[in-house]
């Protein structure tokens, strides 16, 4: 398939619009996206670098009965309590600074939707919304070839993919939010998803049309500045 050229694509916007106005999106309507618009973000994405041109990464890309199956199995295993099986590492929790900002968001996201601190009901339905990728009429499970397993460059590219995919997506209306969530029950993913043993599951993005009305999809999330991040050296 070509890779559509900007000045092709009748919606495409600035790519200032789509880094500055791409936020993550957690309330979709139902309506479903088409596939030919998924192929043509995909190879948008697919434009991203990757470590010796490798290009670890490959999609499945979820609709339909499948992915309700894994809503369900996901939520089924969440209630009962199974612990995690994700197939790659976890490091250990956050704290100081990093800790400091996934509160400051936890903290932004639950004052858009009401959920007090006390709201354990509340909270809990938000997590559940997680597991069920957020009732997206797409869920793209992003895996790479077990074979380059070991390496960090590959989820170093699966990386650079996945930022490509969602700022591809949201130049053509459409929204994401990349989830660890929707892969926590990785066996789960594999089985209704049909991934083959050669592929290591590494991600979950949901995707689709924006609901305008779903609080959370204001939070607008802080950066940390680039005096705070960027150290220039012999300027
Ligand atoms: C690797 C990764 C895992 C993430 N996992 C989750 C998740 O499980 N649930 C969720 O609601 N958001 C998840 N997010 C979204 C982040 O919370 C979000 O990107 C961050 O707060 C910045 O907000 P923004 O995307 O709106 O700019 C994840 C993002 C990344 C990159």
């Amino acid at each position: 398939m070509s890779v559509p050229r900007y000045e092709d694509a009748e919606d495409a916007m600035d790519f200032d619009d789509v880094i500055m106005g791409r936020r993550s999106i957690r309330g979709y309507k139902p309506d479903p996206v088409p596939r030919s618009l998924i192929e043509e973000i995909l190879s948008l994405a697919m434009r991203a670098p990757s470590s010796m041109n490798t290009q670890p990464w490959n999609f499945t890309v979820l609709t339909g009965e499948p992915l309700d199956r894994i809503r369900q199995g996901n939520t089924e295993r969440n209630l009962a309590g199974i612990p995690h099986s994700r197939e790659f590492r976890i490091g250990s929790a956050f704290d100081g600074a990093h800790r400091d900002r996934q509160v400051f968001v936890a903290k932004q996201l639950f004052g858009a939707m009401g959920i007090e601190r006390e709201d354990k009901a509340g909270r809990q339905d938000w997590v559940l919304r997680g597991f069920r990728q957020f009732d997206a009429p797409v869920c793209v499970i992003i895996t790479y070839d077990k074979v380059l397993a070991g390496s960090d460059d590959t989820p170093f590219d699966c990386g650079a993919v996945t930022t490509a995919l969602v700022n591809a997506a949201w130049s053509r209306g459409l929204g994401c939010v990349v989830n660890s969530q929707g892969i926590m029950q990785s066996p789960v993913v594999r089985e209704h998803a049909g991934i083959a043993d050669d592929q290591v599951i590494m991600k979950a993005v949901a995707m689709g049309w924006p609901d305008e009305s779903f609080p959370a999809n204001t939070v607008v999330s802080e950066r940390k500045s680039v005096a705070e991040a960027a150290r220039f050296v012999g300027f």
